[in-house]
């Protein structure tokens, strides 16, 4: 498949910081047994991606602006394009050698993200979406589930966890959604969860309180594979509220209106 020169400088970039986290995942098994054990690799790990993908992209695109969880803001001389970088997006899975975890990248020009890359090293699936030309899966085009009913649908989600997130809520989040669905997946990345449902493998997803990092490229790979994605209003902006909510358009519709019953 030729890629636009954009998506190539992204898509080197992935691959190269995803050969370095791929590595170093091979490490974390010897590390487990350690009596330090692996945190501080794992944080080593990450930031030397970041490095990577912040050296490459802005070699390839000087003067755009870099936002990365890691690194935070970098300033660029050119105020309309934005990377936003989540050099490793699955860190607790990372840690405990969980082959669930993704590099995402996200372009934004002025307040539109045109372009998101999400690669996972460990079994080589890379996501790459641009704005009107689709969404794509190691080159094969990507389209949401169809699945209308929520009771056939198998929906991911984010729970929180120690020192994280409103467990009240998450529990009556819970409580009204499980009984009502196929099944209810935590997979541990936001951006494969996305991914995951551009790729039709999820019907649909929610999770709140994440960053702009973990979903800028997933947003819009789910929406250039057909499907809907708000914030928990059913027509908010996810990136500026941090909540998602995603589907196809029946799922998403559904989604939002059990969860609001909730609040
Ligand atoms: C996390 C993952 C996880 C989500 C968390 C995020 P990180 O990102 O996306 O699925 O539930 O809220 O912070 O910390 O692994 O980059
Ligand atoms: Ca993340
Ligand atoms: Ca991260």
């Amino acid at each position: 498949m030729i890629h636009s020169a954009l998506m190539n400088v992204m898509v080197k970039a992935a691959r190269r910081a995803g050969r370095s986290l791929k590595r170093d995942l091979g490490e974390i098994e010897n590390l487990q047994v350690s009596m330090k054990g692996p945190a501080n690799f794992v944080s080593a790990a990450d930031k030397r991606a970041e490095e990577m993908l912040y050296a490459d992209l802005s070699k390839a695109r000087p003067g755009y602006g870099f936002v990365g969880e890691e690194g935070g803001v970098r300033e660029g001389t050119d105020k309309t394009h934005t990377w936003i970088v989540d050099p490793l997006d699955g860190t607790t899975n990372f840690l405990h050698g969980i082959p669930q975890f993704a590099i995402s990248i996200g372009l934004k020009r002025d307040d539109a993200v045109i372009a998101g890359v999400i690669y996972n090293p460990a079994n080589d699936e890379l996501y790459i979406a641009e704005r009107g030309k689709g969404a794509f899966l190691n080159d094969h085009r990507l389209r949401v589930a169809g699945r209308k009913q929520l009771n056939e649908s198998v929906i991911a989600c984010g729970l929180p966890h120690l020192g994280r997130g409103d467990l009240v809520l998450a529990h009556k989040e819970l409580g009204t959604v499980m009984p009502r669905v196929a099944g209810l997946r935590r997979f541990g990345s936001a951006a494969l969860d996305l991914a995951a449902v551009a790729a039709g493998r999820f019907d649909g997803y929610w999770e709140r309180d994440l960053q702009p990092w973990d979903i800028a490229a997933g947003i819009l790979m789910v929406r250039e594979a057909g499907g809907t994605v708000s914030g928990m209003l059913g027509n908010d902006d996810p990136l500026a509220t941090g909540d998602v909510i995603c589907g196809n358009e029946m799922i998403h519709r559904e989604l939002v209106k059990l969860l609001k019953i909730v609040n």
